[in-house]
């Protein structure tokens, strides 16, 4: 009998085991499928937000008799616009995302704000390339980026002069 006992031993200590880690708040790999925070911006994030940020823009170009042209660039296909409200709606993906547990786990209650205010404004800026409205999707991009902003504000990231869209500030 006694031989046995090393044996019972172990398996009952197990359990106790399996539960900790079932409970533990320690995000693991599942519950962040973009990887770090960090990672989801740059590798995701951002892009995205460029391909949106990029569709509608203004140039000013100095022609060499010393006039200044205006020229406007906006989609023009179909595939274009496409591209434009898809991005979009990965933003609201994204905003989604950053409101799960893995995400949002040990930030503040404005954290999951931030990142609905997030999906609100990707939701509208996603209505205005629907709409192909240019003006609209110049206009929610603004909207799009002063939410990163305001989130970037709370939760600083490491490398402040390479986040979302500074140089579109200066
Ligand atoms: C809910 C909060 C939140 C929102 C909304 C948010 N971000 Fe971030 N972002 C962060 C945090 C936190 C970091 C810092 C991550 C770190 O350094 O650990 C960050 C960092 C970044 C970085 C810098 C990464 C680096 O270190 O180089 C970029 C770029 C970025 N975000 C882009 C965006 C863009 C674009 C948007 C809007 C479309 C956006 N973010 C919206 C929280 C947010």
């Amino acid at each position: 009998m006694t031989k046995f006992l090393p044996l019972r031993t172990s398996r009952i200590a197990l359990f106790p085991l399996l539960a900790l880690a079932a409970c533990s708040n320690e995000p693991t790999h599942a519950d962040l499928p973009y990887g770090t925070v960090q990672q989801m911006m740059v590798n995701e994030v951002q892009p995205t937000a460029e391909i949106y940020w990029g569709a509608v823009k203004f140039e000013s170009r100095l022609e060499p008799d010393g006039s200044v042209v205006e020229e406007e660039f906006e989609p023009k296909t179909e595939e274009e616009w496409t591209e434009v409200a898809d991005a979009a709606h990965k933003l609201q993906d994204f905003a989604a995302e950053l409101q799960t547990e893995g995400y949002a786990n040990d930030r503040g209650e404005d954290w999951l704000v931030f990142a609905d205010g997030l999906a609100k404004a990707a939701k509208q800026a996603e209505d205005a390339a629907l709409a192909k409205d240019p003006d609209a999707v110049f206009e929610e991009g603004g909207t799009v980026y002063n939410v990163c902003s305001a989130c970037h504000q709370m939760y600083p990231p490491a490398q402040l002069e390479t986040a979302a869209g500074d140089a579109q500030v200066s």
